[in-house]
C-alpha cells in the first residue's frame, strides 16, 4: 500500500545520483524507527508527560503523532526532544487515515485496550510485502480476555472484564505482536508469559521504557518473556533515549561495501549486528567493533554469499534489499531467501534489473548472478528499505541514476542523503514544489 495514497496527486521527490567513492569519514545513527514508534504508542499507558530524546524527523513519526493526537494526547517538541502528554481518558476510536499508512499503528491496540477497555481502528498499512495479517495480535489479546470484531474497514477490540494475564505461545515470533502483548500485559491482572517471543533489540528497548514507567518485565531479548501486571504506570522519571537504528547501520555498511572506502559508524551497536557483520566479512568487507561504534572498510570486489532472512538474531528481512544490491555486483552467484515476508519483498528487483542486475526470482528465493557493474537508470523507490537500496545502487552505478518516490525513504531515514554526502557521495535532492500538489 502506498503510504501516501490518501494524499491525491502528491508530487514525487527524486534524487539524482552519480557514481561515488571511496567513502570516507564518520556518521552517527538516528534512533531506531521500529523502537521510537512503539515507545510513542506506549506513552498512552500512563497519564502524564513522557519525554523521549533524539526522536528522528521521519515521516512515520509524523503519522504516529497524528494517531497520538487523535487519542487525545498532547505533543510538544524542542528540537529532537519530544513531550507526549498522555490524557487521563484517552479516545480509543482511531478512525483516521494515518493508521493505514504504517504497520506500527497496530501497536496502538494494546495501550488503548489496556487503558480504555476498548479500541477501534482501520487496518494498519505500511509497506506492501503481500498479506500482513494481525491474527497473532488478536488471538493473544483474546487469551487475555478480549473479544474482537473484524470487518471490511477495520478492527474493534474490547475487554468487558478487563485484561488478565495468560500464557501465550506465539506460532511465530512476531515483532509487533510481542510489543502488543507486553503492553497489554503490563496493566493486566496477573502474570503473562510469552513463549516464542520476538527477540529483536527494539523489543528490549520497549521493555526498558516500560520498566522505567514501573512495569515488571523479565526475559525480554530471549524467547521467554514474563510480565507481571500492575494497576497503573507513571511516566519515566527521566528522558528516554531509544537505541540506535541497526537498519540504518546496515545501510551505511552496504554503502561502504558498494562504493569502497573506510567509514566509522559512531554509535552502531555491533552486538545488534552480529550475523550481518559475519555476512559482510564473508563478502570481503572488514567490520571492526571500535570503542564506540563500528569501523567498516572495503577495497576489493565483493564475493558472493548466500543469505536467508530470519527473525532476530538472524539476518533481518529489512537488510535483504541492501544485501541484494551489494551482491548484484559481487563475484559469483548468491542465493537470497526471504523467510519472513512474501516474495513481494523482492518487487524492487525489477527496478534493479533496469540497472543491469542479473537476478532471477524463484518463489521466495532470489538467485543473484553478480555483474561487474551496474549502469545508471531511472528507477523507483517502492518501499522504505528497497528505496534506500536503490539509492545505494545509484551510488555504485556508472552514469546517472534517478530514484523517484523518495517519500518512501523518508518514512524511515531522517537525513540519508546528507549523511551519505558527508561521506563523499554525490546526491542531488530534487524536492517537489509543494507537499500536496
Ligand atoms: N504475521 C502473521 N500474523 C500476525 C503478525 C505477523 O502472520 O498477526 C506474519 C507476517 O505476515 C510476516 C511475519 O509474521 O510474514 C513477520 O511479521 P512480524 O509481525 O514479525 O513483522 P511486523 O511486526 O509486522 C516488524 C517491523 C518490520 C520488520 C519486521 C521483522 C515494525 C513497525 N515493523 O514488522 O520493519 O521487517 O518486524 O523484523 O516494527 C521496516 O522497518 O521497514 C519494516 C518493515
Amino acid at each position: 500500500m502506498d503510504p501516501d495514497q490518501h494524499i491525491p496527486n502528491r508530487p514525487r521527490e527524486i534524487w539524482k545520483l552519480m557514481r561515488s567513492g571511496p567513502l570516507l569519514g564518520r556518521v552517527r545513527l538516528q534512533p531506531a524507527k521500529n523502537s521510537v514508534l512503539k515507545l510513542l504508542a506506549a506513552c498512552l499507558l500512563a497519564e502524564g508527560t513522557h519525554v523521549l530524546d533524539e526522536v528522528p524527523g521521519i515521516a512515520d513519526v509524523g503519522y504516529v503523532r497524528d494517531i497520538l493526537e487523535t487519542a487525545g494526547a498532547g505533543w510538544a517538541q524542542e528540537g529532537r526532544r519530544v513531550f507526549v502528554k498522555s490524557p487521563a481518558q484517552p479516545n480509543p476510536r482511531l478512525d483516521i487515515p494515518a493508521v493505514s499508512s504504517l504497520r506500527a499503528s497496530v501497536v496502538f491496540l494494546a495501550p488503548l485496550l489496556a487503558r480504555c477497555g476498548t479500541v477501534s481502528m482501520p487496518f494498519p498499512g505500511g509497506d506492501d510485502f503481500g498479506l500482513r495479517p494481525i491474527d497473532l495480535h488478536l488471538s493473544a489479546l483474546a487469551l487475555m480476555g478480549a473479544e474482537f470484531e473484524v470487518n471490511g474497514s477495520g478492527v474493534k477490540v474490547w475487554a468487558r472484564q478487563g485484561l488478565r494475564g495468560a500464557r501465550i505461545v506465539l506460532e511465530y515470533p512476531s515483532h509487533t505482536a510481542t510489543d502488543n502483548i507486553m503492553m497489554a500485559a503490563v496493566l493486566a491482572k496477573g502474570t503473562t508469559v510469552i513463549v516464542n517471543a520476538a527477540r529483536e533489540p527494539e523489543v528490549s528497548d520497549l521493555a526498558d521504557f516500560l520498566r522505567a514507567m514501573g512495569a515488571r518485565i523479565e526475559g525480554d531479548g530471549t524467547s521467554h518473556v514474563s510480565i507481571e501486571g500492575t494497576d497503573s504506570l507513571v511516566p519515566a522519571p527521566s528522558p528516554f533515549v531509544p537505541i540506535p537504528d541497526r537498519v540504518e547501520a546496515a545501510t551505511f555498511m552496504t554503502a561502504c561495501a558498494l562504493c569502497k572506502g573506510s567509514i566509522t559508524i559512531e554509535n552502531a551497536r555491533p552486538e545488534h549486528l552480529e550475523r550481518l557483520i559475519e555476512k559482510f566479512d564473508a563478502m570481503g568487507v572488514r567490520c571492526v567493533a571500535a570503542s564506540q561504534g563500528l569501523e567498516v572498510a572495503c577495497e576489493a570486489r565483493l564475493s558472493a554469499v548466500d543469505v536467508p532472512s530470519l527473525p532476530y538474531p538472524g539476518i533481518a528481512t529489512d537488510y535483504l534489499p541492501l544485501l541484494t544490491v551489494a551482491l548484484s555486483v559481487a563475484e559469483g552467484v548468491s542465493v537470497i531467501t526471504e523467510n519472513v515476508f512474501g516474495p513481494n519483498r523482492f518487487r524492487f528487483v525489477g527496478e534493479l534489473a533496469k540497472m543491469g542486475a542479473d537476478i532471477t526470482i524463484e518463489g521466495h528465493h532470489a538467485v543473484v548472478r553478480g555483474v561487474p557493474s551496474l549502469r545508471g537508470a531511472a528507477v523507483k523507490a517502492l518501499d522504505v528499505r528497497a528505496g534506500a537500496a536503490m539509492v545505494l545502487a545509484g551510488l555504485a552505478a556508472e552514469g546517472q541514476t534517478v530514484v523517484e518516490g523518495i517519500e518512501h525513504v523518508r518514512r524511515g531515514y531522517e537525513a540519508l542523503a546528507e549523511k551519505l554526502v558527508s561521506l563523499g557521495a554525490s546526491i542531488e535532492q530534487v524536492r517537489p514544489p509543494s507537499a500536496t500538489g
